[in-house]
């Protein structure tokens, strides 16, 4: 991980070979006051953990399994409008780096012909107001040569799509900087000049979709995000709703 260059905003990668999750390593260092711009990196996850507590399947040396510890000054309400701005900064990243078409589905799977490539699981500290530290773990399928039957019709790889490898460390550094840049912007400016960037790669607009949640199923068609990152849903009677948290399907 030596070729990972340091930017402006992360200075520090912390590097495992082999960590339960490394959301877990990077909340304990944001507890013990390690501030805003370290990396946690590991080769291999033994309890990688996906949204609404799935299981991340983090195979050896194929993925980039790793966790970004931030403390934004913001208001706790939007902390998901991060997890917007990083499927910007991965879709982004990726495409310099191997030209694939990427597409975002909300609130944050990144997909290559309609396959889950990257997944994005942001995690808070908040005060009632205040946020105290954000851990946004980012989950890329890189060198998988392929996935067993009961996944494969579902995820995939840089690998599978592109037919070559790639680099990790190389993907790493992309991924940093992209997201460096558009934080900074995001803090200097708010979510006004992300927005159209994540839009620009939404698959989920405009599209009849499901929405399940804890809160209950909701489906309609899909408005848009508003300038919080929430989706706008609305139902067949045309009443809509703000979607804060969910899986979506498309009909
Ligand atoms: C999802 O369910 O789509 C989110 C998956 C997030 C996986 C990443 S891998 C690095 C970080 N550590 C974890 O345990 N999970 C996230």
């Amino acid at each position: 991980y030596s070729r990972i260059k340091k930017n402006d905003l992360f200075e520090n990668v912390v590097y495992h070979n082999s960590v339960t999750s490394t959301q877990t390593v990077a909340q304990q260092l944001a507890n013990e006051g390690v501030g805003e711009g370290t990396v946690v990196v590991a080769d291999e996850q033994t309890g990688g953990k996906g949204r609404l507590g799935r299981v991340w399947d983090s195979e050896k040396g194929a993925g980039v399994w790793m966790s970004l510890i931030l403390k934004p000054q913001i208001d706790f309400r939007k902390a998901p409008q991060l997890t917007l701005l990083t499927a910007v900064a991965v879709t982004r990243a990726i495409e310099s780096v191997s030209g694939l078409p990427l597409s975002i589905k909300w609130p944050n799977d990144l997909l290559v012909n309609g396959k889950k490539l990257c997944g994005i699981l942001t995690e808070m500290q908040a005060d009632p107001d205040r946020v105290q530290s954000v851990i946004i773990g980012i989950g890329l399928n890189v060198n998988h040569g392929g996935f067993p039957d009961d996944l494969s019709e579902i995820a995939t790889s840089m690998n599978i799509e592109a037919g070559k490898p790639f680099n990790r460390a190389e993907v790493i550094a992309a991924i940093l900087n992209e997201f460096s840049w558009l934080y900074r912007t995001y803090l200097s400016q708010g979510f006004s000049l992300i927005k159209p960037l994540w839009e620009a790669h939404a698959v989920s607009i405009g599209k009849k979709i499901v929405a399940r949640s804890t809160a209950g199923t909701t489906e309609g068609y899909a408005l848009g995000i508003d300038d919080e990152g929430v989706l706008l849903l609305q139902d067949n009677q045309g009443e809509t709703h703000r979607i804060y948290s969910a899986d979506i399907e498309f009909k």
